[in-house]
């Protein structure tokens, strides 16, 4: 008899966003009339920039010819993307990648997902307390995080706190970890380390011979100077880290899906290259971005692309703008906002989080993201994005504002 992967069944409940868009769907049903302005997952809606879109209409056209088709790719991604990414989003920051650190891809999202294949069921891994679930989901479901307990914790995984009391930022581990998930510009806080932070867990990761797992999903929101977009700008950072990065929020992809990861060659574990290993793993079980989606995210590098995809930034960043002064000026405590697309709001009166998703889905029909669901600590507090449209923004900022 076959026998399943018994981690499955100690998972609570359905994916976060799986479940908020049921709850969301249950209420629309049951309120037909009532306009809802949607805030809750981070899902763009802005069209993808008109270069993107050029670029793209010439990859389907050369697909229709002989000597332009393009079957099976490379795994990792075409060359054209990959020294792209190497020049553009890596050397103008200082860091030096060969162009086979760099592996083209789907999603971060699967990217964050899949690296667990590289690692032993014993690590123990740190995440951040509230945290992107998918991190907490992958491991729990290949056997490293232990039993789900009743105070919302996996027994086995290391939680980092990320509180008021300490500016939402993950303190260095009184234990030894092996494996540290770091999400800067931070989803769900919106919260950002500087050099010297990182500094720290990268000295943390030397000293102890961790691995970090660094998703900078959000690094195209960063304006501050001193915030660095990657994780390779702290000395040291290739020895212990992989970098994942995606084309989503930054350029609109996610519906198109492309991403890429970076593993150093200098990451080494055990004897082992990770980098060898990721590439092992990539061509057995992925068979690569499609041609055209390659072409697409090409053409944000394009003199052209980058603007438009600046233009598209920052009319993001000016709805997190209005969401962040709206509320404070409303009263409210918020934080984020400023190099992120999020806005992370504490409850009022320590309401619940899912209470307060509910009374403002209810009350003002707007959409958000309850705190607890990215884990315990995020209780009394919910997430806003600012990737509706302006117009949207503002309403749904009045609208929070009414009804208070
Ligand atoms: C989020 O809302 O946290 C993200 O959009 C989800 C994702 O990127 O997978």
């Amino acid at each position: 008899m076959a026998k399943i992967n018994q981690n499955f069944n100690k998972l609570p409940g359905s994916y976060l966003f799986t479940k908020i868009a049921k709850n969301v769907a249950q209420y629309q049903a049951k309120n037909p009339d009532d306009v809802l302005i949607k805030m809750g997952i981070g899902d763009v809606t802005r069209p993808l920039a008109p270069a993107v879109i050029e670029s793209m209409h010439k990859a389907v056209d050369e697909m229709g010819t002989f000597e332009g088709f393009h079957g099976y790719g490379p795994e990792q991604g075409y060359d054209f993307l990959r020294s792209l990414i190497v020049e553009n989003d890596y050397k103008s920051r200082g860091v030096n990648l060969d162009i086979d650190e760099v592996f083209v891809s789907d999603g971060a999202k699967s990217d964050c997902g899949n690296i667990v294949d590289l690692f032993d069921v014993d690590n123990v891994v740190a995440v951040c307390d509230p945290v992107y679930p998918v991190y907490v989901d992958t491991n729990a479901m290949s056997g490293r995080a232990g039993d789900f307990g009743a105070d919302g914790k996996w027994t086995k995984l290391y939680y980092m706190p990320c509180l008021e009391e300490n500016g939402f930022l993950p303190q260095i581990p009184d234990k030894k970890v092996d494996m540290i998930y770091l999400c800067f510009p931070n989803n769900p806080t919106g919260m950002t380390a500087n050099k010297t932070e990182l500094k720290k867990w990268v000295d943390y990761a030397r000293a102890n011979g961790s691995v970090i797992l660094f998703d900078s999903a959000y690094e195209a929101f960063i304006s501050d100077m001193d915030v660095p977009h990657s994780i390779y700008e702290i000395e040291g950072a290739k020895e212990v880290a992989i970098e994942f990065r995606s084309f989503s929020k930054t350029a609109g992809f996610t519906g198109t899906r492309c991403a890429y990861t970076v593993v150093p060659k200098e990451l080494v574990v055990e004897g082992t290259s990770l980098n060898a290993m990721w590439l092992r793993r990539q061509c057995s079980k992925f068979n690569g971005v499609p041609y055209v989606v390659q072409k697409a995210a090409a053409a944000v590098y394009s003199e052209k692309g980058k603007e438009e995809v600046k233009e598209t930034i920052a009319y993001y960043k000016k709805n997190a703008e209005v969401i962040y002064n709206g509320l404070k000026e409303a009263g409210f405590t918020v934080y984020g906002g400023v190099n992120s697309p999020y806005v992370w709001m504490k409850t009022p009166d320590n309401k619940g989080s899912w209470e307060f998703f509910d009374f403002l889905l209810d009350k003002a029909n707007v959409v958000t993201t309850p705190g607890e669901g990215f884990g315990p600590s995020g209780e009394g507090f919910i997430r806003l994005t600012a990737f509706n449209t302006y117009e949207n923004t503002v309403e749904a900022v009045n609208r929070i504002k009414k009804i208070m």
